[in-house]
């Protein structure tokens, strides 16, 4: 089916500008409105919406589109449900399952007997005295357990089963919900005498449930088995509850258990998400990208966290995001970290969390192996000035020559393999990233407009943008967003999208990354027009003389 005509007919119907400033407070700046980004973490507005255009953009971080784009990134939902959703509030009737009758219907019945079981489950529980004893006793209040919709499958072999069938689901959909396992006689309940904590999807709905068990006995958690609305990997635990907080704060923590997100949640730490049971992974790190491109990772700090940590840091680092590392005193987890010190403690740490590098070095450990996976994981990543911000740090902090390690992050290594970034993915360019600068930090734009003249630009939408900013001594996001087409826009902002931009970038810092930005566009242009002389140059000793300038100059390049 084709959504183009609703789509139109939804762009007509809802004012984009009176739509965002449900969530981001909007002023007037001549024809757009501006405001704070609601996707990354910054102080002064450069986030803008355009109504002639029907569009956002925000030059920060390089989000824009239009209000569909906006509703999926601030809700973290797909294109159907945006559409479903912005039908609904223009009043559009929209049924976006209906080419897909049967197997939506089967796919809603799941969802249904989730949601029946959960409220089966917390009814359970307040009738559950020990059970309610036992979450007293791990310290999650009324408020937390009942937010989390935290609840009790009894001590009972069918009781959740019977209950189901009384609702009127079709038999396929009770075999396919994962709540129920088929026995001679019939089938019984998966999960029973366990505290239960459903699993939400992004908007809130239950797919599937996490069970604990309260005294001992094996195994202490069980997780429903893969269905048709649950799939292990592309779930993390409490992202319904943490997605706000994850936008607005840009970053995420990646904590180990229910338990620990519960409790970081109740101690207002409401930007921490689990994995269920398993490791971090690149459908995780996918998912994560959607909302922001730093994280924080916890770990227990005995042999087995460390190790956890490296394997997760080599994953978030592949798709160009970035991480520190939180390492708990050995024993610990978050949650009884957090109940045992409180959260002042806890921030205290969270402050002090190392950065990759220092991660690496400090507590994993300055050994060979370790400077292996350190060269493995910067060789991974393609975004380049990520990786070139990288490889000088660790030359200042491991105290290896620059040149040493660039010679080894080029070559690819043993564990090469885990490169999973598409191979269509690169970083912004240098002219790109100045671009992005210049709009986030005008401190820097007098240095990019004095060093560098128009035609050195090489990106035309870059050197189109610039046209327009020199023309003013401070850059304007207005003037820019006049100036340029709805399709310049979106490529821009789909291009300047960049994980390294970093709120706190320090004055000096930003002198230094945007003088090197300058050289290597400068060095790059002489290459450039080197090899041009070099292709139309027959005579063969001034061939020599500019092969040699080239080789000279490439040396140059790789020292800087
Ligand atoms: P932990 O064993 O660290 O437990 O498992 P925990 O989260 O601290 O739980 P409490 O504090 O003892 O209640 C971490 C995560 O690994 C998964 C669960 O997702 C758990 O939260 N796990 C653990 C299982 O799936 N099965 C198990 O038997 C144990
Ligand atoms: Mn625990």
């Amino acid at each position: 089916m084709d959504y183009t005509q609703i789509r139109e007919e939804i762009k007509e119907r809802l004012d984009i500008v009176q739509y965002i400033s449900n969530y981001v407070n909007l002023t007037k700046k001549g024809n757009n409105f501006s405001g704070i980004c609601p996707f990354h973490a910054e102080n002064t507005p450069s986030f803008t919406v355009s109504p002639q255009k029907n569009m956002f953009h925000c030059f920060g971080c390089g989000v824009g589109g239009d209000i569909f784009t906006f509703t999926m990134k601030m809700d973290g939902i797909n294109y159907f449900d945006a559409i479903n959703k912005l039908a609904k509030q223009a009043g559009i009737h929209v049924d976006i399952s209906e080419t897909n009758k049967t197997k939506n219907s089967q796919y809603t019945e799941i969802l249904n007997i989730q949601r029946t079981a959960m409220d089966f489950f917390i009814n359970n529980l307040k009738n559950t005295s020990n059970a309610l004893e036992y979450l007293k006793k791990r310290g999650l209040d009324d408020n937390t357990i009942e937010r989390f919709g935290v609840g009790y499958a009894v001590e009972h072999w069918d009781m959740l089963y019977k209950h189901i069938r009384t609702k009127g689901y079709t038999q396929s959909a009770i075999s396919g919900c994962g709540l129920f396992a088929a026995k001679q006689h019939g089938f019984y309940d998966t999960f029973r005498s366990r505290i239960t904590f459903p699993i939400f999807n992004t908007h809130s709905e239950p797919i599937a449930f996490g069970g604990r068990l309260t005294g001992e006995g094996s195994p202490k958690y069980l997780n429903s088995p893969e269905t048709a609305v649950f799939k292990k990997k592309n779930v993390l635990y409490g992202l319904n509850m943490a997605k706000d907080t994850i936008f607005k704060a840009n970053y995420i923590i990646i904590v180990e258990g229910y338990m620990d997100t519960l409790m970081c949640h109740q101690y207002g730490i409401t930007n921490a998400v689990a994995p269920l049971g398993t490791a971090l992974t690149d459908s995780h790190v996918q998912i994560i990208k959607r909302y922001t491109k730093n994280l924080v990772v916890i770990f227990d700090g005995d042999r087995a966290g460390i190790n956890a940590a490296k394997r997760a840091l080599a994953i978030i680092y592949a798709h160009g995001l970035e991480a520190k590392v939180l390492s708990l005193p050995t024993g610990d987890d978050p949650d009884s970290f957090l109940r045992k010190n409180g959260l002042n403690k806890f921030l205290e740490l969270l402050n002090q969390s190392l950065d990759f590098i220092d991660f690496m070095l400090q507590i994993a450990g300055k050994t060979t192996e370790n400077i292996e996976a350190i060269y493995t994981i910067i060789n991974n990543i393609s975004d380049k000035i990520l990786k070139s911000k990288l490889t000088t740090t660790l030359a200042e902090r491991a105290g290896i020559s620059e040149s040493i390690i660039r010679e080894n992050v080029k070559k690819p290594t043993k564990y090469g393999k885990i490169a999973t970034m598409p191979k269509s993915w690169t970083g912004p360019s240098e002219e790109e990233y100045l671009l992005m600068l210049s709009l986030n930090y005008p401190e820097c734009f007098k240095q990019i407009k004095i060093n560098l003249s128009l035609d050195e630009f090489d990106n035309p939408l870059v050197k189109k943008s610039f046209n327009k900013l020199y023309e003013n001594s401070l850059p304007s996001f207005d003037a820019l967003s006049d100036y340029l087409s709805e399709t310049e826009l979106a490529c821009l902002t789909a291009h300047i999208n960049n994980p390294l931009i970093n709120p706190a970038i320090d004055d000096d810092e930003l002198a230094k990354t945007v003088s090197d930005c300058i050289n290597k566009i400068k060095r790059k242009r002489v290459e450039l027009e080197l090899r041009k002389k070099i292709q139309s140059t027959t005579d063969e000793k001034i061939l020599c003389g500019y092969v040699e300038e080239l080789m000279t100059k490439k040396r140059q390049m790789l020292k800087g």
